[in-house]
């Protein structure tokens, strides 16, 4: 940890602090060095945001200093040697409301607002988060980005009123990348269980532990899923697709209309591009890992 604040304040990237103790570690590796680090503050608001798959903001958190205690943090750094650029606010991920993250993100800015007084110096950074959600399942609305990117017009020119330094910063994840990527699988066994279709496939949970439903779903949903092969013909049957793992967690789809499938067919599941592998348990009964493939 302290040779990764280290490298990182030599190499004079914005470190976001999270705590009182993230903040004299920053302050000890910039003291080592001779240098005077940049750091903003992530701050846990004091509102939360609803519709969220994860929250990660608003309430008791991990994430964060809450924002009541920021301007105390804030004058401990200006004795600490660092250089506070201003703030970092994520309030939720996975959203597919426009208007609760325009609203977020105003919320965000007003709290800002009021953080930036307790600044020593202007405010050059405005962290807004990421939280844009991308479509699961076939219920699931797309965003509508073009709303959205209104809002975050306006409140650029805001921003830029307020904080003429102000570098204002969205800080994407799953809207880049969640819909890139495909996850395959290939069934080993097909059985029948008291009238249910089970198909075991030779990945499951320890490779797209969100698939399982077991990352930022309060309710489990079936990831979209198709049989590789077989795509052209009648879903006819109703099976579930299971992993390899010893729990019943490991179900990528429960329930789902298929194709007929059998052993050697390859299940296919799609918007796995974001937290898919390196979000999951691989070490679960020591499998061997999958390939990923860029193309
Ligand atoms: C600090 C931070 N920024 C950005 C993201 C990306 O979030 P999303 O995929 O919702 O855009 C995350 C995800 O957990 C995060 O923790």
């Amino acid at each position: 940890m302290a040779a990764e604040i280290r490298q990182a304040v030599a190499a004079g990237i914005i470190v976001e602090i999270e705590s009182m103790t993230e903040l004299t570690r920053v302050a000890s590796a910039g003291e080592e060095l001779g240098l005077i680090p940049q750091v903003a503050v992530r701050v846990n608001p004091d509102f939360a945001v609803k519709g969220s798959g994860m929250r990660m903001g608003g309430g008791p958190q991990q994430f964060g200093i809450d924002a009541e205690v920021v301007p105390d943090v804030l004058s401990a750094a200006a004795g600490l040697g660092v250089d506070v650029l201003g703030f970092h606010i994520f309030a939720g991920s996975q959203n597919l409301n426009a208007e609760i993250i325009a609203e977020a993100q105003r919320r965000t800015v007003d709290l800002v607002t009021e953080l930036a007084v307790h600044l020593p110096g202007e405010l050059r950074y405005i962290n807004l988060g990421g939280g844009f959600g991308i479509p699961y399942t076939e219920k699931d609305q797309p965003l509508d980005l073009d709303a959205v990117a209104a809002n975050l017009h306006d409140l650029v020119e805001v921003i830029t009123s307020r904080f003429p330094q102000a570098k204002p910063v969205i800080e994407l994840g799953r809207y880049i990348v969640g819909e890139c990527g495909v996850y395959v699988t290939q069934v080993v066994d097909r059985k029948i269980s008291r009238g249910r279709t089970f198909l075991v496939v030779d990945g499951g949970m320890h490779h797209q532990l969100a698939a399982s439903g077991n990352f930022g779903q309060a309710i489990r949903r079936n990831y979209p899923l198709v049989v590789g092969n077989r795509v052209d013909e009648a879903a006819d049957e109703s099976a579930n697709v299971v992993g390899c793992l010893c729990t019943p967690l490991d179900l990528l789809g429960d329930d789902v209309a298929l194709p007929p499938a059998d052993i050697d067919d390859l299940i296919v599941i799609f918007q796995q591009g974001a937290y898919g592998l390196t979000a999951s348990p691989t070490a679960f009964l020591g499998h061997p890992a999958p390939a990923e493939v860029l193309v």
